[in-house]
């Protein structure tokens, strides 16, 4: 009368060994790669890196020709996106390079620079 709940309790055992090994390493890259909604990954980061690098550096810190620290700037989204579209002083303006669509997306990466 042992032998069959053991038999039980060790298929059992088996059914959760495999289920673990399953749920772990072999799923979890592929699956989770894609949709992680990284800052790294925002549409506005090439725009950012095509347009804005230059002076303000991959990571808003350079400040090249007085360009300010993008990490420190206490602007927010709806002043950056002037910033952008009009130029100030010697950051030029955009509106002729990049449609509203993508100065709000590099807007957004840049906000994301800390
Ligand atoms: C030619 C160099 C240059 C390029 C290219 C450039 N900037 Fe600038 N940026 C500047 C300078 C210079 C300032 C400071 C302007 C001032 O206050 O007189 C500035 C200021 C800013 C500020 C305001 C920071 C603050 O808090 O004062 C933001 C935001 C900004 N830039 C974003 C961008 C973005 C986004 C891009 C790309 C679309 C970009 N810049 C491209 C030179 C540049």
């Amino acid at each position: 009368m042992i032998r069959p709940a053991f038999l039980l309790c060790a298929s059992a055992l088996l059914l959760t060994v495999a289920a673990a090994c399953h749920s772990t390493p072999a799923s979890a890259p592929a699956e989770t790669a894609a949709p992680a909604p990284a800052p790294a990954e925002l549409p506005g980061q090439a725009l950012f890196a095509q347009n804005c690098a230059v002076c303000h550096g991959p990571d808003g810190k350079l400040g090249l020709n007085g360009a300010h620290d993008l990490t420190k700037s206490n602007l927010n989204a709806t002043g950056r996106v002037y910033m952008v579209t009009q130029g100030l002083g010697k950051m030029p303006s955009f509106k002729d390079q990049l449609s509203p669509e993508q100065i709000q997306q590099v807007v957004d990466y840049s906000l994301t620079l800390k």
